[in-house]
């Protein structure tokens, strides 16, 4: 493939494909937007199609090869990957006959959490070349496992985290495999839970010898995005930001952040650097989800705009961030700190109504509200 223009074609088809199956997990796959980012998938693929007379898509390792051409990195092409990556699809084919139902059912098929069936079939004019793997890499989603309760979660979550901040503090990048299996954990527990979660309150709080705040958090983001509809991969996801979002605070030190009194100036600075230090450092280790590098730098920022870091002027916080940003508000007033006991649900939820609009997202407040406080 020598032409260009066919390349960008593709880097495009890329983009659609990847924006149409979260819009398929995030809502459903007969939602409008799903069809319209699927109909400029389709009108891309269909001009590269004009020009060659396949269109042949081979993963190999992390790259991915159109027409024996590597395709240039970017942040939809990593999601793409991984798409493939958890599907199990080596590569795929497009024959020029292809028409945009068959576009459409491979979408809907990517969109589908794990383990669901129907799975990724090739149709007359979209031909799969599949792995023999169903599962995303490195989660653990065995079926024969027992499923474990959210305490036996958090003292895996402890063991994963003393890990990590080994790691860390060596300036050494961490595994996955500890994290992922943490949140797979966690989404399978959830899985047993039906309707509300007012326990979790509960739970959460009195039990603090057993919780941390990531494992907290981690709970908080699952239960949200469970709730507006999230599943599959972006579902994991969501959980591995949580548990990693204040990773940056390792690179403070220990007394300062436990300092009980009132922050200096300088210490204060230092503290507000925990978002960018962990992003800087999830950026450069391998294998971490892209939201969980955009969660840590973006999850002290408020709904308004304000917050820290400081960001460029129309700046949108990803919906990720802000879920993170509702579990950690709540986890910050309702937890036991140095400085002072824990405050009751009432007046914490007061408190989130009263920054519901400015501070927080209000709708994902509401939710979040009800979902806990009934
Ligand atoms: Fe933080
Ligand atoms: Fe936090």
């Amino acid at each position: 493939m020598n032409d260009g223009n066919t390349l960008a074609e593709i880097q495009n088809f890329v983009r659609y494909v990847v924006s149409a199956v979260a819009s398929a997990s995030l809502y459903s796959p007969d939602h409008r937007q799903v069809h319209r980012l699927g109909g400029e998938a389709f009108a891309c693929l269909q001009a590269a199609l004009a020009v060659e007379e396949e269109i042949v898509l081979l993963l190999i390792e992390d790259e991915l090869v159109c027409n024996k051409i590597p395709l240039d990195g970017s942040l939809f092409l990593s999601k793409f990957i991984q798409i493939f990556h958890d599907k199990g699809i080596e590569h795929l084919k497009f024959l020029p006959q292809v028409e945009f139902a068959e576009l459409w059912s491979l979408i809907v098929s990517l969109s589908r959490q794990a383990g669901k069936t129907p799975g990724v079939c090739s149709t007359p004019h979209v031909q799969l070349g599949r792995l023999d793997i169903a599962e995303p890499d490195n989660v653990v989603r065995d079926a024969k496992k027992e499923v474990l309760s959210l305490q036996e979660i958090s003292r895996l979550e402890k063991d994963v985290f003393a890990e990590v901040c080994a790691c860390v503090r060596e300036n050494k990048a961490f595994g996955m495999t500890g994290i992922n299996e943490v949140v797979s954990s966690s989404i399978q527990a959830f899985e047993q839970m039906a309707g509300p979660l007012h326990f979790l309150e509960k739970l959460l709080v009195l039990d603090e010898y057993t919780f941390t705040h990531s494992t907290n958090v981690c709970i908080l983001n699952l239960a949200q995005a469970k709730a507006i509809g999230i599943e599959g991969r972006l579902l994991h996801d969501v959980g591995v930001a949580a548990l990693l979002h204040d990773i940056g605070k390792l690179f403070v030190p220990e007394e300062i952040i436990a300092k009980p009194g009132a922050l200096s100036p300088e210490e204060r600075v230092l503290i507000q650097q925990h978002p960018v230090r962990g992003a800087h450092y999830l950026l450069a280790t391998p294998g971490i989800p892209k939201l969980a590098v955009v969660c840590s730098f973006e999850h002290h920022l408020k709904y308004d705009g304000t917050g820290y870091p400081e960001v460029s002027v129309g700046w949108t916080q990803n919906l990720c961030s802000q879920i993170t940003a509702v579990s950690d508000y709540f986890d910050a007033l309702r937890t036991k700190r140095s400085y002072r006991g824990a405050l009751e649900y009432e007046t914490v939820a007061a408190m989130m109504v009263e920054a519901s609009g400015t501070f927080l997202h209000p709708l994902l407040t509401r939710n979040f509200l009800n979902l806990l406080g009934g």
